[in-house]
């Protein structure tokens, strides 16, 4: 699930899921984007803060979800998140712990400051599952960290640490495990307390360029991706993971 608290004028959204390591699935993504929106359009709120539970930040999309709900019709969950993400007025900082895996490391592209665990691992199974890259990453990363390093991440499809996090432009601090969530909230803290129109018109001027070319890549993501789910390589991958065994593609 995802709880919310605000104190302090910063709302931390959290993935509340632990036993699933805090897989996502459509009814978090909807609970996600209202509290951006709330985030958004409350006065009360200047920071967002997000953080996972049980130690790990997110294990990305619900797989299960992927099987009994697809994304569906012209605004599923997923993209409502995304959409209310990359069009958060207000500042976004991430604790990162644990696992970020597809949504949980794309997202992070999205945040203006992430903080996270020297020992956190991050990976991007899209084409493992037999799908496309989602998020905006296909647009993003690219720009970020070159096309090398981007075709590594998404073709290849790793776990990868921090280091390298870090090294392709995720990440802006790696501290230890239970430093995460202590400075991503002094600095979430520190944000509060600065000029709110001066950081929300800096925010907006550093996205301008870009932001309704994002909003087009994470629709058009999100359509490919669902073509890609349709299909025989992502069933396999899918049925692979329920039966707990790697997928075979030697047949595609
Ligand atoms: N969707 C649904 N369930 C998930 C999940 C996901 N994305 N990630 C983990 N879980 C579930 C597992 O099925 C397991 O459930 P169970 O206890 O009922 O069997 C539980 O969470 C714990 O996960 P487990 O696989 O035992 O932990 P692990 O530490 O061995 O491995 C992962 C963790 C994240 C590496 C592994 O669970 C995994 O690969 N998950 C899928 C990640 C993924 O592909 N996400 C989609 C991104 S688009």
């Amino acid at each position: 699930m995802i709880s919310t608290v605000l104190d302090q004028r910063i709302l931390t959204i959290a993935f509340d899921r632990a036993d699933k390591k805090n897989a996502i699935t459509n009814e978090m993504y909807l609970a996600a984007e209202a509290a951006l929106l709330n985030a958004s359009e409350n006065d009360d709120v200047r920071v967002v803060l997000f953080k996972g539970e049980g130690g790990d930040f997110t294990s990305g999309n619900d797989l299960v979800d992927f099987i009994k709900n697809p994304p569906s019709g012209d605004m599923p969950p997923v993209l409502a998140f995304l959409l209310a993400l990359a069009r958060c007025p207000k500042p976004v900082v991430a604790a990162v712990n644990g696992l970020a895996v597809g949504i949980g490391t794309t997202m992070l592209a999205h945040c203006d400051f992430v903080v996270a665990a020297d020992n956190a691992r991050f990976k991007l199974p899209f084409v493992d599952l037999g799908v496309c890259p989602e998020g905006g990453s296909s647009l993003l990363f690219p720009n970020m960290m070159g096309h090398a390093q981007a075709a590594e991440l998404l073709l290849l499809a790793d776990i990868f640490g921090a280091e390298k996090a870090n090294k392709a432009g995720l990440l802006n601090e790696v501290v230890a495990a239970d430093d995460v969530l202590p400075l991503a909230e002094k600095v979430a803290a520190k944000l509060a307390k600065k000029a709110p129109n001066a950081i929300r018109k800096t925010k907006a001027m550093l996205k301008q360029s870009y932001l309704s070319e994002l909003e087009a890549r994470l629709a058009e993501e999100i359509f490919n991706f669902r073509a890609l789910l349709d299909g025989p390589e992502a069933k396999e991958a899918l049925t692979a993971f329920m039966e707990k065994r790697a997928p075979d593609f030697s047949k595609f």
